[in-house]
């Protein structure tokens, strides 16, 4: 609460304010204002202190704090309620932990560190400080787990939205729903949910978007971009941030009570996928063919090049042209 405090006071002060200033109004000691405005730099506030003058906020910098995350996010719904962490294992894992005592629907959980981020079929997810934002959306839907399944392909949309919206970049989405820029992916998605037979408990959607990365490595680098890569300047992580709550959130409201097709066709025009060719492996065995719809349950309609029609809805799925592959 002291550390927000002069964040406060530091904001609305555009000049200096003498430690002494501030440890009188709060009715601290001087040591207490030091040690609290270092807790402030650690968060990736920018803070100068000059000799008899005392503290200057420089800039906001990137700091992925609650203040920061919610002052100007227009979510009613999504991001009514963030907790943000220097370091969890995983923000789904931590979702979940809060979603079993009753987090409130909306619940956002930002971490700066992940140290056992988790990716798609079982797959890590590399998750350093100060680079990408790594958050999960947690929600209550009270609907019977069969309505859920597209809730990946809306979180793969809102995310193609904010990155357009935010850097102009032409973000499309690999089914089910990596978001790609010019072929790498820039953006994974990971949900979870705890259900019983005929309700949902809640759903965790876990989004990773690779913001500031200025490099990846070598085995990566044909995969893998950042929107620093893409458009040549840093972007803020916080407004990444809160514009994909605000497009979830936009989409969320109609997700239940139209019949979604709406959000399908949006979807299927920023589909990377369609009409390319692509491969996955079924039983052992290898199948090829080309991508040509999404059904309403979300599930990838493929022609095989012996013209049996088939519908994937999970694993892994090469295309041709996305992450290097020929
Ligand atoms: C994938 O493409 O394989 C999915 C990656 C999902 C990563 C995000 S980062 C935030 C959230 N927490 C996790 O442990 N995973 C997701």
């Amino acid at each position: 609460m002291t550390k927000e405090l002069i964040l406060r006071h530091l904001k609305e002060n555009n000049d200096y304010i003498s430690g002494e200033d501030l440890s009188r109004t709060l009715g601290i000691s001087r040591s207490a204002v030091w040690k609290n405005v270092n807790a402030l730099r650690e968060d990736g506030y920018e803070i100068e202190s000059v000799t008899n003058r005392g503290y200057r906020l420089a800039s906001s910098g990137d700091a992925l704090t609650c203040e920061e995350i919610s002052s100007g996010l227009n979510a009613q719904g999504i991001g009514a309620h963030v907790f943000t962490f220097q370091e969890v294992d995983s923000t789904n894992e931590e979702a979940k932990r809060q979603g079993q005592t009753g987090a409130p629907h909306g619940s956002v959980f930002v971490a700066e560190v992940q140290t056992g981020g988790k990716g798609r079929l079982g797959r890590a997810w590399s998750s350093p400080p100060k680079t990408g934002v790594w958050f999960t959306i947690l929600v209550r839907p009270e609907e019977a787990p069969d309505r859920i399944s597209n809730i990946t392909l809306l979180a793969g949309l809102s995310v193609c939205r904010a990155i357009r919206s935010l850097t102009g970049c032409s973000a499309e989405i690999k089914w089910p729903n990596d978001v790609v820029i010019n072929g790498k992916k820039v953006c994974g998605i990971l949900a979870e949910m705890a259900a019983e037979f005929d309700r949902v408990n809640y759903v965790v959607v876990g989004i990773g978007v690779n913001v500031n990365n200025d490099s990846f490595p070598e085995e990566l680098s044909q995969k893998a971009t950042s929107l620093r890569l893409e458009t040549g300047r840093p972007i803020s992580r916080v407004e990444t941030l809160r514009r994909v709550l605000e497009e979830f959130g936009r989409l969320y409201d109609g997700f239940f009570s139209s019949d979604q097709t709406a959000m399908l066709e949006e979807y299927k025009k920023s589909c990377v996928s369609l009409n390319r060719r692509v491969s996955t492996v079924r039983n052992g065995q290898t199948l090829e063919g080309t991508a040509v719809d999404i059904t309403l349950g979300g599930e990838l309609a493929v022609r095989l090049d012996n013209g049996t029609m088939i519908a994937i809805n999970s694993g892994e799925v090469s295309v041709q042209g996305i992450y290097g592959v020929s």
